[in-house]
């Protein structure tokens, strides 16, 4: 494993902006809200198509594979899947370089899979979330090689394209300092018509030209056709960056060179101008007119909780429904004070409206190396996946998160398929090693992903004891607590629709909250020590306005508090305890 690090391309601001001042905020309503809404309750669950289930043996994922685990999926008591990009692509950077909108990429199947796989879906009530694709497409898509034939095309709009500056031998260069979040200038430059067009990832990724009104009209059109087919709503690619300054003026350096060797630049001209909110208001206006609350879901890194407001259109909430919150999941520190503060930050300065938590994705080294220290990596993943499912927040999980899958990040640059990988080695080794194969059951070589003799990437070598069969067998397993904890938030109304209050709110050592019950059930109480050590705590229920003392443990990863009886107790290091508060 390479050292632990958040890679650049997805941090548009930088995290140490957040500011952690206060330790002591107590969160939220204390007062349980009962709302329906199937999004606000819900457990999505991302699935990286190449990686899942490969049904016809050619060692790549397909949607007949997602179709053949749903019931898996459903006894997890998954409510959604998002599918990252499954249509057309040369897969420069799998499938997030589509070339055609409107169809399914052969190595995954048909559109007539794809209804199927929603039929099937939907008898297991589970919702079908797409991956859209809006800030660009891929080179090889149609409208893109109208655009780049001439500077006459009808389409030449339609993308970000500049004449440069003046070169020093006559050749024109950039017109500004802006860089690929994948390595090297943002500018690409055409010979035939003499121009750069502008692409914020890879060159074979061009992106729109969102001030163009032919752009929007036709992207909500493919919008539309999915949302006619029934998926149920977008997880929005890296939507902050839909716009660039007009006057493409150059961006700030901030010092030093990132892991590309490219100048850090703070993003001002490049990424979350103000313009992208009236395409946000647009668009939720155009979802909302589908019948069966679809949502939508941003990739929003952004650098604070008052950042993360505007793109839930802050007191109007007229934006996306479940922009992700990124500063939870992705702080890397395994901090009581931290969650404490920033837990609460998103319960109470958010306007009322739904967290969406994360900790896992096909971008970022896996949240059981990110967090994990090597020795007690069962036991904190336990701890991530209670906040997880027992805030208030919607819940987004990765494959194999479940399962405590780790990173397998390639150890020879000729084995690296990501292209980052490949122009960053050895300092960037790219995102092959969160994408590994999902770890089924026990049977070589492919842990029941495939039957092929090779992989498109290699299956993890802990797959013998680190798979679905052998974990659902383990009463203790993370897949067991996984699915103890979707159970418990389903069916506990105080996880479902409760209030959140933070307890012992100057504890450096363990986080603990109560869920606030309505009237006549039952109010949960969570404590997790993020520590080594024992630690002894005595919550006062009293804080969240509950007089009752006496405790039931529901769940817990420690036997020695399997019969706690009051809220003082001595948790184990890296316990997680889940208690119910009895009526007396
Ligand atoms: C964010 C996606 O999650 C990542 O995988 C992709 O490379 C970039 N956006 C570009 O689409």
């Amino acid at each position: 494993m390479n050292s632990i690090r958040l890679r650049t391309l997805v941090l548009a601001f930088s995290m140490a902006a957040t500011g952690l001042a206060a330790q002591t905020i107590v969160a939220s309503g204390s007062a349980p809200v009962i709302d329906n809404t199937w999004w606000k309750h819900a457990v999505i669950y991302e699935i990286y198509p190449r990686s899942f289930q490969d049904s016809n043996g050619d060692g790549i994922g397909d949607l007949n594979g997602i179709t053949q685990r749903l019931d898996y999926l459903q006894a997890l008591g998954v409510d959604a899947i998002w599918i990252s990009p499954m249509y057309p692509s040369p897969q420069v950077d799998f499938g997030y370089d589509i070339s055609d909108y409107e169809n399914i990429d052969p190595q995954y199947g048909t559109l007539k899979d794809f209804d199927r796989l929603m039929e099937e879906a939907k008898k297991r009530n589970i919702r079908v979330i797409l991956d859209m694709v809006l800030n660009h497409t891929s080179d090889k898509d149609k409208w893109f090689i109208e655009s780049a034939s001439s500077r006459k095309n009808k389409k030449r709009n339609w993308y970000v394209w500049s004449d440069g500056k003046p070169g020093p031998n006559g050749t024109p260069v950039p017109p500004n300092n802006w860089v690929s979040l994948f390595g090297g200038s943002a500018w690409e430059y055409m010979p035939q018509t003499k121009s750069f067009y502008y692409h914020k990832f890879y060159k074979q990724q061009p992106d729109l030209n969102w001030r163009n009104p032919e752009v929007e009209n036709a992207m909500f059109g493919v919008m539309k056709f999915w949302l006619d087919r029934g998926v149920a709503g977008y997880r929005l690619d890296a939507i902050p960056t839909l716009f660039e300054d007009p006057q493409q003026r150059n961006e700030p350096a901030t010092g030093g060179t990132n892991a590309q060797g490219d100048p850090n630049l703070q993003e001002i001209y490049t990424s979350n101008l103000p313009e992208v909110h009236d395409v946000m208001r647009r668009m939720r206006a155009m979802v909302g007119k589908y019948p069966g609350d679809r949502v939508l879901i941003g990739e929003t890194y952004l650098p604070n909780t008052a950042e993360l407001d505007k793109w839930y259109g802050g007191a109007k909430k007229d934006e996306l429904q479940l922009p992700m919150d990124m500063i939870v999941g992705f702080s890397n520190k395994l901090d009581a004070n931290m969650f404490r503060t920033r837990l609460s930050e998103v319960e109470t300065q958010v306007h009322g409206s739904q967290p969406l938590l994360v900790f896992d994705n096909h971008d970022n080294i896996r949240s059981w190396e990110r967090y994990g220290d090597g020795v007690h990596n069962v036991a904190i993943a336990k701890i991530l996946a209670t906040m997880l499912f027992t805030t208030r927040a919607t819940a987004l999980m990765y494959y194999g998160e479940e399962l405590g899958m780790v990173t397998s990040t390639p150890t020879r640059v000729e084995d690296v398929r990501d292209p980052i990988g490949k122009t960053g080695w050895p300092n960037e080794k790219g995102r092959d090693g969160e994408r590994t194969p999902m770890q089924w059951d026990p049977t070589p070589p492919q842990a029941g992903f495939s039957t092929s003799a090779t992989t498109w990437l290699p299956v993890a070598s802990n797959y013998k004891t680190v798979n679905v069969q052998t974990e659902l067998a383990d009463p203790n397993s993370l897949l067991n607590w996984h699915k103890n904890l979707i159970e418990m938030r389903r069916k506990r109304d105080a996880v479902r629709d409760g209030g959140m209050v933070m307890l012992d709110g100057t504890n450096a050592s363990v986080l603990s909250y109560v869920r606030t019950a309505p009237p006549g059930h039952h109010n949960i109480v969570v404590a997790l020590n993020m520590t080594a050590q024992p630690q002894k705590i005595a919550l006062d229920l009293k804080e969240a306005g509950i007089q009752q003392t006496a405790i039931k443990t529901l769940m817990t990863n420690e036997s020695s508090l399997m019969g706690a009886t009051t809220t003082s107790i001595t948790l184990p290091p890296f316990a997680s305890w889940i208690g119910e508060v009895q009526m007396q």
